[in-house]
């Protein structure tokens, strides 16, 4: 389904511990988020999945919100900067995505908010920019 790990790696499927998916986010750039909202975002997500490295540590991580008929977003693309560039972030977007072609109705539509440094990689994959749309978010203050 995916291509293979590197070596000393595990793929797990389902989201780290909310430790983890607090600290990901965090050390990878991402906005940092509280217990609270991760709690939420680990119970409500549609899938999830996770990279261990040789020790059990979670060192990568991505998921899917969903409502199982034809919409999902991809969230939560991270990896930890010292297992960066290793293929990690690709397995797991490449896992999340097979994962909705085999359990969603036939015509699902995947959206992601593809930050800089993903963004070659989700091309790769097959996204494309959503033009002449334009993604639009309204953070809650
Ligand atoms: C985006 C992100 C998740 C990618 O994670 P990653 O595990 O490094 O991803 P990959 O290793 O699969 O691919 C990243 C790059 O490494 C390259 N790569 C993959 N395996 C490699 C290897 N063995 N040796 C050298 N480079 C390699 C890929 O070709 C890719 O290069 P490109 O971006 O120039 O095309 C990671 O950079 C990250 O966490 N960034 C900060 C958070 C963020 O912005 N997340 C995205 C939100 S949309």
């Amino acid at each position: 389904m995916t291509e293979s790990l590197a070596d000393g790696y595990r793929l797990v499927v389902g989201p780290p511990p909310l430790d983890d998916y607090l600290r990901l986010r965090r050390d990878s750039g991402l906005s940092p988020k509280n217990a609270e909202q991760g709690a939420g975002a680990i119970a409500g997500s549609w899938s999830a999945v996770h990279v261990v490295d040789g020790q059990d540590v979670p060192v990568a991580m991505g998921r899917t919100i969903g409502d199982g008929g034809w919409y999902f977003h991809i969230a939560d693309i991270a990896t930890d900067p010292g297992h960066q560039r290793r293929g990690l972030g690709r397995v797991v977007v490449e896992w999340l995505v097979a994962d909705i072609r085999a359990r969603a109705p036939e015509g699902a539509y995947i959206t992601l908010v593809g930050d800089p440094p993903g963004q070659r990689l989700y091309r790769s994959l097959g996204f494309e920019d959503v033009a002449p749309s334009l993604g639009m978010a309204l953070p809650l203050r």
